[in-house]
């Protein structure tokens, strides 16, 4: 082989190495996060651009993963834990920054009947949840937490459509939906949602009221403001607004 036929074929290999790592980059907008905000210092205000794992992945991840029989530490399937951030990541699911090399986000973005998880019959993760999962992991899946300063909790005007069921869908409906909703309790349409908000036990299961099991299960208790709200719409009678 000539000296030219080889720089030749060189040439030709780094072209192709160009090729294929601009194939892999991908043109997300990454926020850029200052230093300081990669520790939980308490007292750090939420930036609206930030996605925080506590408060904005784990609840979908509680609800929809980290089930009894799926990825909870008792069942943890494939050796999969999903319910703190240290299981997520010594499940080696997700590659921060990578959302191509991330496991996670491809199978909750499979088209395959039978290899997409949630698994059938359960629903699905939405549009809106899929998009959270794949900004925090472009963030570098960081275990961020931030404090809204608490101002008051406005209870007026809560609407079924605007705050009860995006709330219920980040924390319940993984289980209480389905082809075997968790206690036959389904939470993700209205009329459903207002048989139990009605009867009482919505509220009692999310007080932690005497008698009633305690819901998110597995999870901390809803922030006061947000039972507050549930409270007021329920008062209103659980309205389809
Ligand atoms: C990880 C699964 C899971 C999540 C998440 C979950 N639930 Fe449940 N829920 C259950 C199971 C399982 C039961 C049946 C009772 C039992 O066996 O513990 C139940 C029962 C209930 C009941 C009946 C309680 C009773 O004592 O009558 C209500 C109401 C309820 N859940 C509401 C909710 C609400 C509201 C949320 C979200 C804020 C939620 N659940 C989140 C699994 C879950």
């Amino acid at each position: 082989m000539t000296t030219h036929m080889i720089f030749k074929r060189l040439s030709l290999v780094s072209l192709w190495m160009i090729f294929l790592l601009q194939g892999c980059t991908h043109e997300a907008v990454t926020p850029v996060i200052p230093d300081d905000m990669e520790d939980n210092t308490v007292g750090t205000p939420c930036d609206p651009g930030v996605i925080y794992f506590e408060r904005d992945i784990l609840p979908i991840l509680r609800s929809n993963c980290a089930k009894s029989g799926c990825h909870d530490a008792e069942s943890h399937q494939e050796d999969i834990i999903l319910d703190n951030f240290q299981n997520v990541i010594n499940s080696k699911v997700v590659k921060p920054f990578d959302l191509n090399d991330s496991e996670l986000y491809e199978v909750i973005t499979e088209t395959d009947p039978d290899k997409i998880m949630p698994e059938p019959p359960n629903q699905s993760l939405s549009v809106n949840q899929i998009a959270l999962i794949a900004q925090w992991i472009e963030q570098g899946a960081k275990a961020l937490s931030c404090d809204d300063p608490e101002g008051p909790c406005s209870t007026d005007n809560i609407s079924y459509s605007g705050f009860v069921a995006p709330l219920l869908s980040s924390n319940c409906i993984g289980c209480h939906s389905g082809g075997t909703p968790s206690g036959n309790i389904v939470l993700n349409s209205h009329s459903a949602v207002q048989t139990v908000a009605l009867n009482g036990r919505l509220l009692g299961a999310i007080t932690w009221a005497a008698g009633y099991q305690q819901m998110p299960k597995g999870s901390g208790m809803l922030t006061a403001c947000n039972i507050d709200k549930i409270k007021a719409w329920i008062n209103n009678g659980a309205p389809n607004n």
